[in-house]
């Protein structure tokens, strides 16, 4: 499978991401979302991130247009119909990811393979929504994606050995480092870790300590770059929802239970860095 343009859908903080990587390391990239704004802002990010490598004098200016001459905007799902693989990442709602993966499926080509960047929900069942479920693959980056190493990559259960191979391959070629896990809710990365934020905002809940007293312990005990609810927000506190629910979905255990706190900041739209406000302010 020769992939040499790609698809990525939604320009939000993974996203752009994803697309950035891809741009650099010389695929032609869709950067897709629901409106042009969305589209240029993400556009706007990748942009001020090449600018910092130039700055610190790893890229030439020649080399970040090069790297900006490598993408088309797209509002327009049909635009699958031009690339080798497409990398979903939308929302974290299976209705959602359904609905795009269901529209891909008419428009991108036979060969083309559809991945998802979801952080938790059932790969085979996104794969359900398309005729082509050999060819859907998750394809987990972690945030922020130009400075994490790993991609979890995780096969559906129809996923065909020649679509995981090709993804692997494209992955080392983003200068990446796969880690094959199976199919369970959370997969590894975020059954393990979300468990751990959700119990980090219980304890601001129960008032065990300060929202800044927990992050201190968790950074300088555990030695961990960021605290766990300074980390909730760097992630978004509703993908953060998202996931938990899918853990307690999928597992029915009480453990997994999203704390209320959780639940009502989320209400709030109190969404963490993105929105300016979650545990912490921003500006
Ligand atoms: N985009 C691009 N580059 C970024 C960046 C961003 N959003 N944030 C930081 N960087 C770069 C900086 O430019 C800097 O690069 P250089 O070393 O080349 O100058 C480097 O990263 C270090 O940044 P800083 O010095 O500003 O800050 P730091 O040392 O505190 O590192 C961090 C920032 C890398 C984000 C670090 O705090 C960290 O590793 N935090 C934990 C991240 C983490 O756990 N990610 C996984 C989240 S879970 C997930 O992704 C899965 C899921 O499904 C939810
Ligand atoms: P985000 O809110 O920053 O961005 C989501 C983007 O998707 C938005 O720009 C939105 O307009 C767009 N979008 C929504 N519906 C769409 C549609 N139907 N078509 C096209 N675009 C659409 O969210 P994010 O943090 O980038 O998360 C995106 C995905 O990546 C989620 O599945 C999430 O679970 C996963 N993920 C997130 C992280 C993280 O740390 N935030 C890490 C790994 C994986």
């Amino acid at each position: 499978m020769d992939i040499k343009k790609v698809m990525v859908i939604g320009a939000g903080q993974m996203g752009s991401g994803i697309a950035q990587v891809c741009a650099q390391a010389g695929y032609i990239v869709y950067l897709n979302d629901l409106k042009e704004e969305f589209v240029q802002k993400g556009l706007g990010v990748i942009s001020k991130n090449l600018s910092r490598q130039v700055t610190k004098g790893r890229m030439t200016e020649e080399e970040k247009d090069k790297v900006l001459s490598n993408f088309i905007p797209s509002t327009n799902l049909q635009d699958s119909e031009n690339v080798g693989i497409v990398i979903e990442a939308a929302v974290e709602n299976m209705e959602v990811k359904s609905k795009i993966f269901k529209e891909l499926d008419q428009y991108a080509p036979n060969h083309a393979i559809l991945a998802s960047n979801t952080s938790s929900l059932p790969i085979t069942e996104i794969a359900a929504a398309t005729k082509r479920p050999e060819k859907v693959i998750g394809m987990h980056f972690m945030n922020p994606v130009p400075v994490m190493k790993l991609v979890e990559i995780i096969r559906g259960l129809a996923t065909s050995d020649e679509v995981y191979q090709a993804v692997e391959d494209m992955t080392k070629s983003l200068s990446k480092i796969p880690v094959e896990v199976n199919d369970f809710p959370g997969f590894v990365s975020n059954r393990v870790l979300m468990p751990m934020i959700n119990e980090a905002i219980y304890t601001l809940y129960e008032g065990v300590a300060t929202k800044e007293a927990i992050d201190e312990v968790m950074k300088l005990g555990m030695n961990h770059p960021m605290g766990p609810l300074t980390l909730a927000d760097f992630i978004g506190l509703d993908t953060c929802l998202y996931i938990m629910e899918t853990l307690h979905e999928g597992f029915g255990d009480d453990k997994y239970r999203p704390c209320p706190l959780l639940r009502k900041y989320v209400k709030a739209g109190w969404l963490g860095k993105k929105s300016g406000r979650g545990f912490y302010i921003y500006n």
